[in-house]
């Protein structure tokens, strides 16, 4: 394996999340930082249960954003607000149950 890989590392996790800030989804800098500040609360920053949050330029869907994906389940969300985050946070990343009023799609 070369050298510089064994340099990289990825911290463990149980899902990761992508939140769409493309501008079609409000270019949402402010529902990501409330996304990452509600997993922190929730006990969900580091762990065997962790959730790894990034941002995505554009999920290619680009109506009725905010749009997240949530994987490994491949759970897509749409619409979000910081009472829908909060609500994902606690049923879908803590108790395993997703919010499925809000799933537009999901790959099981
Ligand atoms: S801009 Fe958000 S899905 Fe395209």
């Amino acid at each position: 394996m070369p050298k510089i890989l064994d340099e990289l590392t990825i911290s463990p996790h149980k899902r990761h999340v992508l939140m769409c800030v493309g501008k079609s989804c409000g270019e949402n800098m402010p529902l990501l930082k409330f996304l990452k500040e509600s997993v922190a609360k929730a006990g969900l920053a580091e762990g065997e249960n962790a959730v790894r949050v990034n941002r995505a330029g554009c999920l290619g869907v680009c109506k009725q954003g905010p749009i997240m994906v949530v994987h490994p389940e491949g759970v897509w969300y749409a619409d979000l607000d910081e009472a829908k985050v909060d609500k994902i946070v606690e049923s879908h990343f803590k108790n395993n149950a997703p919010v499925t009023e809000w799933v537009f799609h999901a790959q099981v």
